[in-house]
């Protein structure tokens, strides 16, 4: 295979705390070839957006980074160290949940996207505002010449969210990371923005990473995908393989909390019982074990390690899904009633799609 565009590796990721370490990131490792996407799932809290942040050097000095991440064979964290910030904006950008966070609230939209062409390309004023209003054109702004001379707060969330795309598109990065774009915008808006953000990465042969708590967003968009838990990876594979052959308890719980279309209109989502676990306390076991209707006793005390049961599959779990150890494991919680974590089986009795 060839140099992957992007290399992180055993990344760790821990801050200081009153209460001790909090490990927000632990142990991840992905390659993104370049072109391709990466999904990155998980519920709050999981690490995505502190390993997002890992890559794009924005995480606060007091957090403590361990590992490798290489970009197309440079050292991403050397650069930091060196203060090298030309490399960020320009090979590598970032969309945040919030346009404002991006976007300055007295500033001309036209102003704040040629900024970052004057800045970054060294373009002049004039070239600048042009290539400004073709941005915002290719973005699927309407009457983007208008629109250059207003500011933020004059537009809806969709179009500002689609001026900070423009932002991050303007010198052409080979890595766009898309944290949570759409979940501050109504349903309908959300789909726009993904499948805009799918053409531009196709058009421009750009690698995205597309974090999101939603399994269903990155379904059709993503090459790969990491479902993380607690700062940790609980599953690693192809889109289609992950769909087709998910093993981790906590990928198929996650499947479970999308709508689907075949659903009856009176049948209920099932949310996953629990919450996920304090980060700065996660004991020895897996951290999904309160949640999971899998868990046995080893899960309690043994931490499971990620392992490839296939190229290109891996799957941090004791008892994985569609396997004897899986069946045999939650055989046996449905005849006792309750998991070994003391969950109660009853709480998925009347959950859609329930394997009895
Ligand atoms: N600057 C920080 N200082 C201390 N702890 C932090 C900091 N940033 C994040 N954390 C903690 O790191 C863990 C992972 O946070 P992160 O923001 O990566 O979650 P997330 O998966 O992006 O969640 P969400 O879906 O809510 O955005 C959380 O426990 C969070 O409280
Ligand atoms: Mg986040």
């Amino acid at each position: 295979m060839a140099t992957p565009l992007l290399s992180v590796t055993d990344l760790q990721v821990g801050f200081a705390t009153e209460r001790g370490l909090l490990r927000a990131v632990d142990g991840v490792s992905f390659d993104l070839a370049e072109g391709q996407t990466l999904g990155i799932v998980g519920e709050s809290g999981s690490g995505k957006s502190v390993t997002a942040k890992t890559l794009m050097n924005l995480l606060p000095s007091y957090a403590r980074v361990e590992g490798s991440v290489m970009f197309d064979g440079r050292d991403v964290r050397a650069m930091a160290a060196e203060r090298e910030r030309h490399f960020w904006g320009v090979e590598m950008t970032m969309v945040f949940q919030d346009p404002m966070t991006s976007l300055n609230p007295v500033k001309k939209v036209g102003e704040q996207i040629a900024e970052s062409l004057r800045v970054h390309l060294k373009r002049s004023r004039r070239e600048a505002r042009d290539d400004a209003g073709d941005l915002l054109q290719q973005v699927g702004v309407p009457e983007s010449k208008k629109r250059l001379t207003q500011y933020p707060h004059e537009l809806s969330g969709g179009l500002r969210q689609r001026v900070v795309i423009a932002m991050a598109l303007a010198c052409s990065p080979r890595l766009l990371i898309a944290d949570e774009p759409t979940t501050a915008l109504d349903v309908t808006v959300q789909k726009h923005i993904l499948d805009l953000l799918d053409e531009l990465r196709e058009e421009r042969g750009m690698a995205m990473i597309l974090i999101t708590h939603d399994l269903g967003v990155v379904k059709g968009r993503a090459d790969q995908i990491m479902v993380m838990y607690a700062g940790r990876t609980m599953e690693q594979a192809d889109t289609a393989t992950l769909f087709s052959e998910m093993r981790h308890p906590y990928t198929e719980a996650l499947l479970e909390t999308i709508p689907r279309v075949d659903m009856a209109s009176h049948s209920r989502l099932v949310p996953i019982p629990g919450s996920p676990p304090d980060a700065v306390d996660l004991g020895q076991g897996c951290p999904f074990a309160e949640r999971c209707r899998y868990c046995s006793a080893s899960c309690l005390i043994d931490q499971p390690s990620l392992e490839q049961h296939r190229q290109g599959h891996a799957c941090a779990c004791h008892a994985p899904v569609g396997t004897d150890a899986g069946a045999a494991a939650h055989a046996a919680n449905h005849e006792t009633g309750v998991t070994p974590a003391g969950l109660d089986m009853g709480t998925f009795a009347t959950a859609v799609g329930e394997k009895t």
